[in-house]
């Protein structure tokens, strides 16, 4: 899948963005996204795919998913059982939802095995290692990465304040594999931030409180797909 100019909205476990209010915020992130002309990706709950799936037609993605098969791994998130669900993608290491890198490999394999889309995150404390996390990460092949610095996540300042970040992680990224695309998230809230986050090398952001907790989501989706379609 393409994630070109893409703007994913994780919905984490937000109560406006849970159950049926998932549904309502998918369709409205599917309704900007027609309306426009924008790549909107929704990353809901685990419970939230199959509902929110029936009612939108952008793409929805997993939150996570754990690299086991078929079989005996009771409490565990099974790849294809995302994808049956109407997911075509899911989001692996999380910084809310962290795994180790043997792990990370793992399930970067499986999500591949059972068709899904795969974007991995990297954040740790400072600039560096997350450079040297998202290296080990791109090591494995996945088709997107996403740097978020933790300390941003869920704030009102936006990752693209810290440009030798995001132009490090792009670089570190390309250096072991051109083909894997780079996002970035945290703190990301307007149209300008996904314009300079684009300017700066990504593919597109993720965000999450920007839209989950907006009182007027529709009209931030709107300025942000401007964002991402100005040139
Ligand atoms: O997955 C996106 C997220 O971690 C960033 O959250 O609320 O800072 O946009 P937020």
């Amino acid at each position: 899948m393409d994630i070109k100019k893409g703007i994913v909205v994780n919905f984490k476990t937000y109560e406006e963005a849970t159950g049926k209010r998932a549904v309502e915020l998918a369709r409205i992130c599917d309704f900007v996204a027609k309306e426009v002309g924008s790549n909107i990706i929704v990353a809901v709950q685990a419970a939230d795919i199959g509902p929110v799936a029936d009612h939108v037609s952008i793409p929805v993605f997993a939150q996570h998913i754990d690299p086991v098969g078929y079989g005996s791994a009771t409490g565990w998130i099974l790849p294809e059982s995302v994808r049956d669900a109407g997911a075509t993608g899911t989001l692996i290491n999380h910084s809310e939802r962290k795994l180790d890198m043997g792990v990370i490999g793992k399930a970067i394999e499986r999500a591949r095995q059972a068709g899904l889309s795969q974007i991995v995150c990297s954040g740790a404390k400072t600039n560096e290692e997350t450079v040297e996390e998202t290296r080990a990460i791109c090591a494995f092949g996945p088709d997107y990465v996403a740097a978020e610095p933790p300390e941003l996540i869920g704030g009102d300042v936006s990752v693209t304040t810290k440009p030798e970040l995001i132009e490090g992680v792009v670089r570190a990224a390309h250096d072991v594999d051109p083909d894997v695309g780079v996002l970035t998230g945290a703190g990301v809230k307007t149209g300008q931030d996904v314009h300079d986050a684009l300017r700066l090398g990504t593919v597109g952001v993720l965000l999450a409180s920007g839209v989950t907790k907006a009182k007027d989501p529709e009209k931030v989706l709107l300025d942000l797909s401007m964002g991402a379609m100005r040139d």
